[in-house]
Formats: C-alpha cells, sequence, structure tokens
C-alpha cells in the first residue's frame, strides 16, 4: 500500500476500515437488536476515518503489520464513533445531523443512543483486548493510552471543558486546554496505537511522534472551527455555525477567522517540523497533515 498515491491510499484504509468494523461488530439480527442496529448506524457508512488513517501512516515508521493496525484503528474510531453520538445528544450539542445523516438518538432514540454511546466504548477495549497485538507490554500501554485519552483527563474531559464554556469567553491557554483534550487525546492515542503495532521506538523518535501528534490534534479542531463558521451544511453532513449559535468559544471566536487561518497554518509547519527526523517514511505523516488542514468537510 505504500507505494500508492495518496488518495488511493486514503481511500484503501477507509475501506479497510469499514469491512473490519462491519466483521467485528455484533450483526442487526444480535439480540438486543435495536442496540446492535443502532451500534451499527453509528460506526459505518460514513466518516472520514482520519484517526485510522493516522494509525496507518504512524504504523509505518515502525513497520506495523496491517492486521494490528486494523484492529488499534478500529479501537479507536469506536471511541470517536461513541463520543460524537453523545456529543450530538440534546443534553450537550443538540444535533440532528451527522454524516449527512439523522443523528444516532433521532434516528433511533436518546435512551438507544446513550446505551449506543456505552457499547461502543467497551466494545472498543474488548477489541484492544483480546486481539493479538504483539507485544504483551505494548498491548497494555495501548489500553492505558486508549482510556487515558477517553476519559476526564482526555476526550470526556474536554467536553466537560467545553459545556461548561458554554457563553464564556476563554482565553488561549485554556481555549488549547480544551481542543488538546476533547479531541487531541484520541488523535494522541490513534497515532500512539499505530506506532505501538511495530518496532519499539528510540526515545528522540517517541518524543518527535508525541510532537506531533498534539500539534496534529490541535490542528485538527482549530480547523473544524474554521469549518463551523465557514462551510455549508450540506458539505459538512453536519450542522454549520453551531458553535457560534451556542456561543461556544472557539478559535474563530477569540481569534477571528483569519487568524485562526493562520494559526492552522503555523501547526501544520509545527507538526510538519516534528517529523523530519523520520525522513521517507513520515511521507503518509505529511500527506495526512496537509490533508487536515486543506480539508474541506
Ligand atoms: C468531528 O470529527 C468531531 C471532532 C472531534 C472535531 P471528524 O471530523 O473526524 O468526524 P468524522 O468521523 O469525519 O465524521
Ligand atoms: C466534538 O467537538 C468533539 C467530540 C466529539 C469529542 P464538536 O462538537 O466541535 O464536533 P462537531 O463539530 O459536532 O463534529
Ligand atoms: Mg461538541
Ligand atoms: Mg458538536
Ligand atoms: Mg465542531
Amino acid at each position: 500500500m505504500s507505494a500508492l498515491p495518496f488518495p488511493d491510499w486514503m481511500r484503501a484504509v477507509q475501506t479497510r476500515i469499514e469491512t473490519t468494523l462491519s466483521r467485528l461488530l455484533p450483526l442487526d439480527e444480535a439480540i438486543p437488536t435495536r442496540l446492535h442496529q443502532a451500534m451499527r448506524y453509528a460506526s459505518l457508512s460514513g466518516g472520514k476515518r482520519v484517526r485510522p488513517l493516522l494509525a496507518f501512516a504512524a504504523g509505518e515508521l515502525t513497520y506495523s503489520p496491517p492486521e494490528r493496525l486494523e484492529i488499534v484503528s478500529c479501537a479507536v474510531e469506536l471511541i470517536h464513533a461513541y463520543s460524537l453520538v453523545h456529543d450530538d445528544l440534546p443534553c450537550m450539542d443538540d444535533d440532528v445531523l451527522r454524516r449527512g445523516r439523522p443523528t444516532c438518538h433521532v434516528e433511533y432514540d436518546e435512551p438507544t443512543a446513550l446505551l449506543v454511546g456505552d457499547s461502543l466504548q467497551s466494545f472498543a477495549f474488548e477489541l484492544l483486548a483480546r486481539e493479538d497485538l504483539g507485544r504483551p507490554e505494548h498491548q497494555l500501554e495501548m489500553l492505558r493510552l486508549l482510556a487515558h485519552a477517553s476519559g476526564s483527563c482526555g476526550m470526556a474531559g474536554g467536553q466537560a471543558i467545553d459545556l461548561a464554556a458554554v457563553g464564556h469567553s476563554l482565553n488561549q491557554p485554556e481555549l488549547e486546554l480544551m481542543h488538546a483534550l476533547k479531541t487531541g487525546a484520541l488523535i494522541r492515542a490513534a497515532v500512539m496505537l499505530g506506532a505501538l503495532c511495530g518496532e519499539p521506538l528510540t526515545d528522540e523518535a517517541f518524543t518527535a511522534l508525541d510532537r506531533f501528534s498534539k500539534r496534529a490534534g490541535l490542528l485538527f479542531q482549530v480547523v473544524d472551527d474554521i469549518l463551523d463558521c465557514t462551510a455549508s451544511t450540506a458539505t459538512l453532513g453536519k450542522t454549520a455555525g453551531k458553535d457560534a449559535a451556542a456561543e461556544k468559544p472557539t478559535y474563530v471566536s477569540l481569534m477571528g477567522l483569519e487568524r485562526a487561518r493562520e494559526f492552522a497554518d503555523d501547526l501544520r509547519e509545527q507538526a510538519l517540523t516534528s517529523l523530519a527526523l523520520f525522513g521517507a517514511r513520515g511521507q503518509r505523516l505529511i500527506e495526512l497533515t496537509d490533508f487536515i488542514t486543506h480539508r474541506k468537510f
């Protein structure tokens, strides 16, 4: 796969993730059927699969076997899908559109959406614990990393700060912390889990990759903030203008659109600089950084 042009490589990974998730998730017919149908609805047929792409790209640095990358990618993507289902609930962002379709609680109902989130999260850890992912100490570290990235010191904690900040203005360090947790933590986990599927990294390489993942995670959410107020609902497949309407602090509300764009460019530069050490093996991560920066949805 590493010889493919970037768009073909991206499609190949996306297809692989769709197929693997479909194979691993409980079938629609499995009891309780409504819950399993809703879990599949929330996880399949949609999304850019950026976190799996990052895991596969980071895996190239450590010669990671694709079968392992598939599993860790699915685990991170399941946590991400769960976070979106809960993010859209009426008690959170109260959104009706996700990936061009009705949100999970609209298509099903709120209690089901709540349980979908619970179940996708558990399933992610079941996969990481049960599949063969190489060295046991690496596998344990993957479990620890993903758990930390998902919880109160990661994604869920960032969501708590996001909700508490409605109607308030945050300064730049506060906003950076919120973004680093609510979105950055899972992006970092995707990169680190991908790398952990293969040969051990030197301390120097680990530090460089960690720096890359943090810059890329922040970049991802800054671009999400920019798209929220510049792209259309039809292009995004989710409700545009939602953050501004809800008086959420974002990079655009903090610094204005132009400076937010400049900040995204700075973050891109910093992310790319962190990859210098990896030479040609970092090519996919470089391409993905550009994709994250210039994406339209
Ligand atoms: C949207 O994530 C929510 C954020 C964390 C900013 P994505 O933009 O990765 O959503 P999908 O998976 O492609 O739908
Ligand atoms: C969502 O951030 C972050 C998580 C789901 C953890 P947003 O609320 O900005 O995401 P969108 O814009 O609804 O996708
Ligand atoms: Mg939100
Ligand atoms: Mg939202
Ligand atoms: Mg958003």
